[in-house]
């Protein structure tokens, strides 16, 4: 019988790493069939780093000064994970904005996890926005990534509700536990091809 292929994920990284760590404790535990066929940083001390050294996973500090411009910065970027044999690319915190020809090269196979509701909130400061909105609920939300920043198709949300008391790092704690349960998850339901695309509606098919 034909070996089930096993869907090989690019996970690109900017910092902390916390969602990179769901994912990786996804695998190890079984709960998603993927491996992480490399993790890509744009910060050469990221702690995300770190934790890929400590779990056996292929890391890479790709610099953006080691090259002359963000186009050829994006090129290096697409030669590196397709050398790698990535079926998807999951931003996990990688806090650079990716050009159209990157998009293009992986259209349809980037997901990207956002602390908000989207389209509410898009951009930086997602969590500070929200409190100085004055929302009662937010959350975060696995989607699609496309041109527009922020604006693909959406996966999966989660809500979490905002208290009077909340200040950026409650309301952040809050919505990460959330990024947690739901990127892992997300990346899951691509793994079992249980995703589809009408217009820009993601239809999750239930087995
Ligand atoms: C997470 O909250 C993620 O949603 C956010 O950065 C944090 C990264 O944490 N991403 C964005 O704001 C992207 N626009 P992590 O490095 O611990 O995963």
């Amino acid at each position: 019988m034909a070996e089930e292929k096993i869907l090989r994920l690019g996970v690109l990284v900017s910092g902390r790493g916390s969602n990179l760590q769901a994912i990786i404790d996804s695998v190890e535990s079984g709960g998603l069939r993927a491996k992480i066929a490399v993790a890509v940083s744009n910060k050469a001390g990221a702690p995300a780093l770190e934790r890929c050294r400590k779990h056996g996973v292929e890391s890479v500090f790709l610099d953006p000064k080691a090259y002359p411009d963000k186009g050829r910065y994006d090129r290096a970027l697409i030669d590196l994970l397709n050398a790698k044999s990535a079926d998807l690319v999951c931003l996990a915190g990688y806090m650079r904005v990716l050009g159209k020809e990157f998009i293009q090269a992986f259209r349809g196979r980037v997901v990207n996890i956002h602390p908000s509701l989207l389209p509410a909130f898009p951009g930086l400061d997602a969590q500070r926005q929200a409190l100085e909105h004055g929302v009662r609920i937010s959350g975060c939300t696995v989607h699609f990534v496309e041109e527009e920043v922020d604006g693909g198709p959406i996966i999966l949300q989660s809500a979490v509700p905002v208290y009077p008391a909340d200040d950026v790092e409650t309301l952040s704690q809050r919505i990460l536990e959330q990024e947690h349960r739901v990127y892992p998850e997300a990346i899951r339901l691509i793994a079992e091809d249980r995703l589809t695309l009408s217009g820009r509606k993601v239809i999750i098919r239930n087995d």
